[in-house]
């Protein structure tokens, strides 16, 4: 059996939690490949809600192994934290596999991300601060510090005190800052060996056995396609690959494995943190969106920025995801509105552009050509399938598929576990 890939095709938190955890009884394995927990998915289960950031959805499923792969960045006392909290509401976590070569924020990588992002005043990025860029800077560079090394005292403290010599000059000389010891990171880090220790284990080589074995193997990404490293709107991405691609190297899968790659979708467009935004409403319709679609950060509280469906970015997931799919969530947030404007192709300096520009200067510029459609009145909360939607809502899908260049084969109604149409099977 193959693996399929589930990626944002927006700007992140379009929904990917349920739509993993939807998938939960198909699949065996469900594993993170990159970012950290700067993610937030909301699982919503009958009336229990669970917020996770770093343990893959599939966590919640207990037929389904979950594993970090080795592209995943890992702050261990966030994990520990997130472990404990499911294991207290009953949730049993002791499948998790985690691989020894995924990365570990530190406190001085958290430190760095806050300074840095003060320092950048106006130009900030807007992280989540929790330590992601500065992390995958040291992989890098080379000087990072792996889950594997915490099981060795002197290699941990080889490698932390020259990670910290000219990090420790740069918070102290340049950002007016305390130097972290690294005796203290050594200690710390040394605390949590015996309680990862169990979750350790070669993650590429249980997947190749996994995929031989005909299990199906679920590869889920953090954050979007517009906040990658390379395909997003560069500076104002994430430090990694959410892209379909990353989850080859993320989890130590080879592309030839992989039939199947899923673009979550939400039916209007939300982002947190700075950048460009072609579709951004700062009006009553913005705050309708965020009211109605509680569009507000999972992991940092943030309110999120909302916009109007932008088929120019869909299609441009398409392309660079080489999406075969698309997981259409939040429909039922649109109830109520009379005209819903889509966006369908962008103005740039007096010009019609259908593509996403490459070059940044004319992103900015962008400005959005809107197609009106019919609203609908009617709860879309209790459809069970494509035809029990209002025949507007159902014109608002099939416009948004044709133009987005992949076929819509589920479509989310409310944030149950059970709110979802399904058109066309995942596995
Ligand atoms: P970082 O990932 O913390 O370095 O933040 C870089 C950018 O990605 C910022 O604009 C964040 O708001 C954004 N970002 C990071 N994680 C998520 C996510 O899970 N959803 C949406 N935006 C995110």
């Amino acid at each position: 059996m193959p693996a399929l890939v589930l990626v944002g095709a927006q700007w992140g938190d379009e929904g990917k939690g349920k739509a993993t955890d939807l998938l939960g009884g198909s699949v065996d394995y469900v594993v993170r490949y990159q970012g950290g927990n700067n993610a937030g998915h909301t699982v919503v289960i009958g009336d229990q809600k669970y917020a996770l950031h770093l343990l893959p959805s599939g966590i919640l499923s207990p037929n389904v192994v979950p594993v970090i792969g080795n592209g995943v960045v890992i702050d261990p006392g966030v994990l520990l934290s997130e472990l404990a909290g499911l294991n207290e509401r009953g949730i049993d976590t002791s499948k998790l596999l985690i691989s020894g070569n995924a990365h570990l924020i530190t406190p001085y990588h958290r430190t760095l991300d806050k300074v840095v992002e003060r320092f950048l005043g106006k130009r900030k990025i807007g992280t989540t601060g929790r330590g992601i860029g500065p992390t995958y800077a040291d992989k890098i560079n080379r000087v990072g510090i792996r889950v594997q090394d915490i099981f060795d005292e002197s290699i941990l403290q080889q490698k932390v005190e020259a990670a910290l010599q000219d990090k420790n000059q740069l918070l102290v000389k340049l950002y007016n800052r305390r130097a972290i010891p690294a005796e203290l990171v050594v200690e710390e880090y040394l605390g949590y060996a015996d309680k990862l220790r169990p979750f350790l284990a070669d993650t590429t080589l249980v997947l190749d056995e996994a995929l031989k074995a005909n299990k199906v193997v679920l590869l889920e990404g953090g954050q979007g396609t517009l906040l990658d490293v390379d395909h997003g709107t560069y500076p104002f991405v994430t430090s990694s690959n959410p892209t379909a691609g990353g989850a080859c190297t993320g989890a130590g899968i080879g592309p030839t494995k992989i039939d199947r790659v899923i673009g979550i979708l939400k039916a209007y467009t939300t982002r947190v943190g700075s950048g460009p935004f072609p579709t951004e409403l700062l009006d009553a319709d913005g705050e309708a969106l965020r009211r109605i679609g509680g569009e507000r950060g999972v992991t940092t509280g943030r309110d999120r920025r909302c916009g109007w469906f932008d088929a120019v970015i869909a299609r441009y997931a398409t392309r660079v995801n080489g999406l075969t799919d698309f997981f259409l969530t939040k429909l039922d947030v649109l109830t109520g509105w009379e005209q819903i404007p889509v966006c369908v192709a962008y103005e740039i300096d007096g010009k019609r552009v259908e593509e996403l520009p490459y070059n940044q200067s004319d992103f900015h510029h962008a400005k959005p050509i809107y197609e009106n459609f019919p609203g609908w009145t009617e709860d879309l909360s209790k459809a069970q399938s494509f035809s029990d939607l209002p025949k507007n809502a159902q014109a608002y899908v099939k416009a948004l598929e044709e133009m987005s260049g992949a076929p819509i084969s589920a479509i989310g109604v409310g944030p149950g576990r059970y709110e979802t149409i399904q058109i066309n099977s995942f596995v």
